[in-house]
Formats: C-alpha cells, sequence, structure tokens
C-alpha cells in the first residue's frame, strides 16, 4: 500500500525529495573534506610557526602609531613609553593618577624627539576614561598597562579594596578598550596590549585581588583575541611577565632568588613592544614560565602544592610592603 501510495506522489514533490537527497549528501563529502583536512591544517600552521621562529621577523612600522599607554608614568609603563618612543612611534599619550610621574615620563619622552601628553585618568572609573579618550583622539595602539595590588588575604581585605583591584586591573580595561576599539575598527588599524601576569595562569596566596583580577583579565585577553579574527588590521598581544623589580611587589621574597630573579621593567617592556610588532598574541616571560603551565595541567594537586611551599611561592607575600 504504501509502495503504491509513494508511486502516486506528485513529480513535483518527488523532485524536491531527490534535490533534498543529494543537497544533503553534497553537505555530507563537504564535511568529511573539512574533517580530513583539519589535521593536515593543524600540522602545517605548527610548522609554519616553527619555520618563522627561524626566520627575521617582520616588524610593524610605528611611525605612523599613537600609543597610549595607561599607568605610563612609572614602573613597566614609564619603560614601555621609552621603548615606544625608541622604536619611532609618531605620538606617545600617557595615562595615571599621579601627575607628578606622568610630567616627569613626557618630558623625558620628548626630550627623545617624540611627541608626547599625558593626562590625569583613573582607569577604573567609566565616565573618567569615556571623557578623557575623547580629548585623546585616535589611538592606534592601545596598552593596558595600569594596575593595583594590596596584597592581603580574602579575610584580612577591605571590601573597598577589593573592588578596587577588580575596577582597576580588569573593568578599566573593559572601558578603555571600549573607548577606542571602534576607532581601530574603522581604521582597519590597532592593537590592543595587556600587561597582563604569570599569576594569571597559576595564584599566590597573599594576592587574593590581584590574581583574580589578572585571571579575569586573561580571559577578556583571550575572548577579544579570538573576536578580532575577523577583524583586518586589528590585532591584541597579551603579556604574562614573572615578578619584576617595579615598586608594585616591592617587599615580596621567593625562596631561590637566583635561580628566579626578578625581571627588568626594561626588558619587559622591550619584548612586549617587540611582541606587537611581530604580531605576537600570547607572551609569557621568562619563556621558563610555560614549564610552569605544562606542570599545572598534568601535576596532581598535592604535588603542585609542594612545588609552592619548596619555591616559597606559597609565603613570599609575608614579607609584602608594595604601594596601592
Ligand atoms: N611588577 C611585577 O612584578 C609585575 C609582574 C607581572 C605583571 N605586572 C604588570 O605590569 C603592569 C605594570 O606594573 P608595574 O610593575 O609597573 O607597577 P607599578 O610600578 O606599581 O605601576 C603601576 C602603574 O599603574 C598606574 N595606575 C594604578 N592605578 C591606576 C588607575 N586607577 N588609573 C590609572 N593608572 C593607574 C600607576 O600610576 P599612578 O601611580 O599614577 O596611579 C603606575 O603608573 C601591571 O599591569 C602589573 O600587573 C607587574
Amino acid at each position: 500500500m504504501k509502495g503504491i501510495a509513494f508511486l502516486s506522489l506528485p513529480p513535483w514533490f518527488c523532485g524536491a525529495l531527490e534535490e533534498n537527497f543529494a543537497r544533503e549528501k553534497r553537505m555530507m563529502w563537504k564535511w568529511l573534506g573539512a574533517l580530513l583536512l583539519f589535521p593536515v591544517q593543524m600540522v602545517y600552521l605548527v610548522v609554519k610557526a616553527a619555520v618563522c621562529l627561524l626566520l627575521p621577523p617582520k616588524l610593524r612600522d610605528l611611525s605612523r602609531d599613537n600609543v597610549l599607554v595607561t599607568g605610563g608614568g612609572r614602573g613597566i609603563g614609564r619603560h614601555l613609553a621609552r621603548e615606544f618612543a625608541r622604536r619611532g612611534a609618531r605620538k606617545i599619550i600617557l595615562w595615571g593618577r599621579t601627575e607628578k610621574c606622568l610630567k616627569e615620563t613626557t618630558e623625558e619622552i620628548r626630550m627623545m624627539g617624540t611627541e608626547c601628553h599625558y593626562f590625569i585618568c583613573d582607569v577604573g572609573n567609566r565616565e573618567e576614561v569615556y571623557r578623557q579618550a575623547k580629548a585623546v583622539g585616535d589611538i592606534t595602539i592601545l596598552v593596558n598597562n595600569a594596575a593595583v595590588v594590596h596584597g592581603k588575604s580574602l579575610m584580612d581585605s577591605d571590601d573597598d579594596a577589593l573592588l578596587k583591584s577588580q575596577h582597576i586591573n580588569t573593568l578599566g580595561q573593559f572601558w578603555t578598550t571600549k573607548a577606542f576599539l571602534p576607532r581601530m575598527l574603522e581604521l582597519q588599524n590597532g592593537h590592543i596590549v595587556c600587561l597582563n601576569s604569570v599569576l594569571a595562569l597559576s595564584a599566590i596566596p597573599g594576592a587574593i585581588d590581584y590574581c583574580t583580577s589578572k585571571a579575569s583579565s586573561f580571559a577578556f585577553m583571550e575572548s577579544l583575541t579570538l573576536g578580532l579574527l575577523d577583524c583586518p588590521g586589528v590585532n591584541a598581544t597579551t603579556v604574562l611577565p614573572f615578578h619584576t623589580s617595579t615598586e608594585m611587589f616591592q617587599g615580596m621574597r621567593i625562596r631561590f632568588p637566583s635561580l628566579f630573579p626578578p625581571l627588568k621593567p626594561e626588558t619587559v617592556a622591550r619584548r612586549t613592544v617587540e611582541a606587537v610588532q611581530m604580531n605576537q598574541a600570547f607572551l609569557l616571560l621568562p619563556w621558563t614560565m610555560h614549564v610552569l603551565v605544562i606542570l599545572k595541567s598534568i601535576l596532581p594537586q598535592a604535588a603542585l602544592e609542594e612545588i609552592h611551599k619548596f619555591s616559597g611561592s606559597y609565603t613570599c607575600m609575608n614579607t609584602f610592603k608594595g604601594r596601592t
């Protein structure tokens, strides 16, 4: 009966069925092709990256770039301003809270022959960021560098201090990026840089506000970097340095300082600007931190706890005297 019913279907319906069947078949071949191509693509990209490591890199020419560095008055931010100026950036804008440092850095950059201006801007204050962004004009490289650390455990931290570090270290980047990214997309020319920290990937006790804010800022940058894949000319770089000798973590002690010496801020700045020029998405400093990331993903928790105790990272914040 069924066969007879099918045979008696109108010809236009049978035609539609056949067309549908052919489309499904084509889709299946397409999917199968993509599935087979995927591992080949992966091998190609890994080999390409390895070969690129051996070749002299193609560097971004900074001579038409207006660079804004948040927290540019001192520490790594000041070195970043110097490095961008040394490498020929057209204009440098510094944001920060302390006028004295901003003024000193601005004068130094001008002495190097590069146009430089500073603005007092608290990146944790959304209205202030949007207002100052209008005053600054077009920015093609935004460096989210400003951050604070309170250096206390959760129960010892007062609520306002906990909120403050999230506002500055994480949300501040939302506001600065929202302020400058639309114009970068319009110009099809822009780069968002984040000075993150290795503590985003491996937290320590005694800096719970900081580690939380950096981990969340890392997720922000990962999401942003992927989101920019379809945006020609606009890219992102996230730098994750180990302890660096600035005022930020003053007093912090690790157990084997000669084995794991702090990085110099000028090294972090140089490697950061190089990463921007080479359009590198993520940079761990020093490269040995990759070992930490691998260990973290394979060792059991008890072994990781022993590493923290042995290296002294478990108690390193007990002597912390930093400034916020
Ligand atoms: N030092 C380290 O061991 C280390 C390690 C890894 C990553 N990092 C990261 O590197 C970046 C720079 O750190 P650093 O060592 O140079 O620290 P730093 O010497 O303490 O400098 C921090 C900078 O952030 C600015 N800042 C703080 N709050 C701000 C706010 N609300 N609005 C605007 N600017 C603000 C400060 O300027 P004002 O004082 O004028 O506000 C200062 O210029 C940070 O993102 C930090 O997390 C540091």
